[in-house]
């Protein structure tokens, strides 16, 4: 579809052509889009504005009985009596095919579309687009001044469990909201990668080795892998959070816990962890069957969620030769420097971040930091991405991420720093007061599937539209679990409450898929499509105009939560589409489709549903 035909299209409507053109604009993406650039062309011609101006002052309400877009009367006067400007437009407001008259609104002027023009626009637009509508594969794209040619490439690195604990809440949430990012990004065009970096390195592995020196079983392992090593770690974890607690008191009171740490099972951990990074063959066999077997069982997790990875990296993987070359970068520019033993950066001294970085530790091991720096490079190396995204919980980020970002910054490599985003989430979750501690993510997942399973028997109306299979039970506790998750935003806390989440209320997973369904059985009886006669079109109900008012809102959207990279934006829509279907369809049960416009309508709301639904990683149970 070309300008050209779009223009062809307005025209049999009754509107103006040429569309005026704005560099903010893509009417070809975006339909509001088309709204705003005759409305900017409107004011200018009126009221003699810029046209920047003009084009800025347009706002879009996030409430359809607002309005499909409003002006600030104030920035477009500029100073002006505003309200005599408003009164002014109305008076001379010129388009009328395509807008009603506005209507003033305190410091706004509401605009509508025409209720008549709006189904003849938007429903061959739609129809055109079919599944792209809501994407733009455009931004993706490197310009033609870059030296690259193609797409742009995201490493996106998320859910990064730690193979001796238990998955926390902090690890579903990365991991759903990482999913989301990735198809996001995918559907504006850009090559992703999906990357994981289990915490399978460091201190708590060493105490995982202690643990199975002491407790292991090979005939409990061989039953049970990933479970008997959790097991085992919860047993030595008793035993060590004493000895933790006394070590931390020692500090809280100003002194030194050096003597505390080096006896004990912190000695036994540290010295366990030396043999790993010593590349001790007993201790590496047990790290390197530790790894694996999480691996498969965490495939095997995730592929319940929809969700995949390109690769499973880790802390382990990240190779000493790199840790080592960032050392002596750090050494060589004096940022970093010996103090008892370890080797630390002193931050205030460097930057404007406070607090000291351990680079090595007195025992000699390398440190998250130094791993995770010298990950960036290598990961810089492999994939040469354009940007990177980490999705971790909010507490690393002064903790850790700003002090990564900076010390980059130091280390003079300021354009890689650059690329590099954390996208944080709340890390306060009620999820393990609701659980109870020590839980996997099979349990979380086998708890959500059991109060679906309980839903569906209370609802037996929309089992039997959603199916009773174990497969569809499972597939809509998979919804249940991901709508959750995304309808709370980013900064706010985890609220994690299963029955909520598994009822049919509006918002929820099951909801959505209930009204999905609805849809796509009402399509399943109308299967004659042919090409929308834009003359032809049949009077919509205000009801199915309000919903075609949603439709049109959609790219806008998707926009939005890409640059927000808030998936609650998306979700908060899909919530208000089943809610206008919902008005629609119910009014009388067993609607069926009596016209083509009708038709047009239905099919596009459902691909709309979908587009939604996969982005944010739920896929429909009931397809047509
Ligand atoms: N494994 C870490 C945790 O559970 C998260 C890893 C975050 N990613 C990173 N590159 N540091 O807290």
């Amino acid at each position: 579809s070309t300008v050209t035909d779009l223009e062809a299209l307005l025209a049999q409507l009754g509107v103006k052509v040429p569309i005026p053109q704005y560099p903010a604009a893509d009417v070809l993406k975006r339909p509001l889009d088309i709204g705003r650039s005759y409305l900017a062309d409107i004011f200018c011609s009126l009221l003699e504005c810029d046209p920047d101006v003009a084009y800025k002052s347009i706002h879009w309400p996030n409430d359809i009985s607002s309005g499909d877009l409003a002006v600030i009367l104030p920035k477009l006067s500029q100073g002006g009596d505003s309200n005599a400007v408003g009164f002014d437009l109305i008076n001379k407001f010129p388009e009328r095919s395509l807008f009603v008259l506005p209507f003033h609104d305190g410091v706004h002027l509401r605009i509508m579309f025409n209720p008549n023009t709006l189904p003849r626009l938007l429903l061959p637009y739609m129809n055109d687009r079919r599944d792209s509508y809501g994407r733009d594969d455009s931004i993706g794209l490197r310009d033609l001044s870059s030296p690259e040619v193609g797409r742009k490439r995201l490493l996106v690195e998320f859910s990064s469990p730690n193979i001796a604990s238990e998955f926390q809440a902090r690890h579903l949430r990365s991991t759903i909201i990482g999913a989301y990012i990735a198809n996001q990004y995918e559907n504006m065009g850009w090559d992703v990668t999906r990357l994981n970096y289990l915490g399978d390195w460091g201190k708590p592995i060493g105490l995982l080795g202690v643990a199975w020196e002491k407790f292991g079983s090979e005939e409990l392992f061989q039953a049970d892998p990933a479970g008997h090593l959790h097991d085992i770690y919860h047993k030595i974890l008793e035993l060590f959070v004493p000895e933790q607690a006394a070590s931390k008191k020692v500090r809280d009171e100003g002194g030194d816990p050096a003597t505390i740490e080096s006896q004990g099972l912190f000695a036994e951990r540290n010295a366990f962890f030396k043999r790993m990074e010593e590349d001790d063959e007993q201790a590496v066999a047990l790290w390197k069957r530790a790894r694996e077997v999480n691996i498969k069982q965490y495939t095997e997790l995730y592929a319940r969620l929809n969700v995949t990875f390109d690769e499973y990296s880790g802390e382990s993987q990240v190779k000493p030769e790199t840790m080592a070359e960032v050392e002596e970068i750090l050494k060589s520019k004096c940022i970093s420097e010996e103090s008892a033993g370890s080797w630390i950066i002193d931050l205030k001294k460097h930057s404007k971040l406070s607090g000291t970085a351990i680079i090595r530790d007195r025992t000699g091991s390398s440190t998250y930091l130094l791993r995770d720096l010298a990950s960036v490079l290598e990961r810089s190396r492999k994939y040469s991405f354009d940007k990177m995204i980490y999705v971790v919980a909010a507490d690393q980020h002064t903790t850790h991420f700003a002090r990564l970002f900076k010390i980059l910054e130091l280390m003079d490599m300021p354009d890689l720093a650059s690329k590099l985003q954390h996208v944080h989430f709340s890390n306060v979750s009620k999820m393990s007061e609701k659980l109870g501690h020590g839980h996997t993510l099979d349990e979380i997942l086998d708890q959500v599937q059991k109060a679906t399973h309980d839903s569906l028997e209370m609802h037996p109306d929309m089992a039997s539209v959603l199916g009773h299979s174990e497969n569809s039970i499972s597939s809509i506790a998979i919804s249940a679990l991901v709508a959750g998750e995304l309808s709370t935003r980013r900064a706010q806390d985890h609220a994690f409450e299963v029955t909520r989440m598994t009822s049919f209320e509006p918002g929820t997973g099951p909801h959505l898929q209930y009204w999905y369904a609805r849809l796509s059985t009402i399509l399943d009886a109308y299967s004659t499509f042919i090409a929308p006669p834009s003359e032809e079109f049949d009077p919509l109900s205000d009801e199915e105009c309000s919903l075609l008012r949603l439709l049109v809102q959609y790219p806008d959207i998707t926009h939005l939560a890409y640059e927000s990279l808030e998936p609650a934006t998306v979700m908060t829509h899909l919530v208000n589409l089943a809610l206008q279907i919902s008005i629609c369809l119910d009014d009388c049960d067993g609607k069926v489709i009596d016209s083509l416009t009708q038709a047009y309508l239905y099919d596009a709301t459902r691909r709309v549903m979908e587009s939604g639904m996969k982005v944010l990683g739920i896929i429909p149970v009931r397809t047509p």
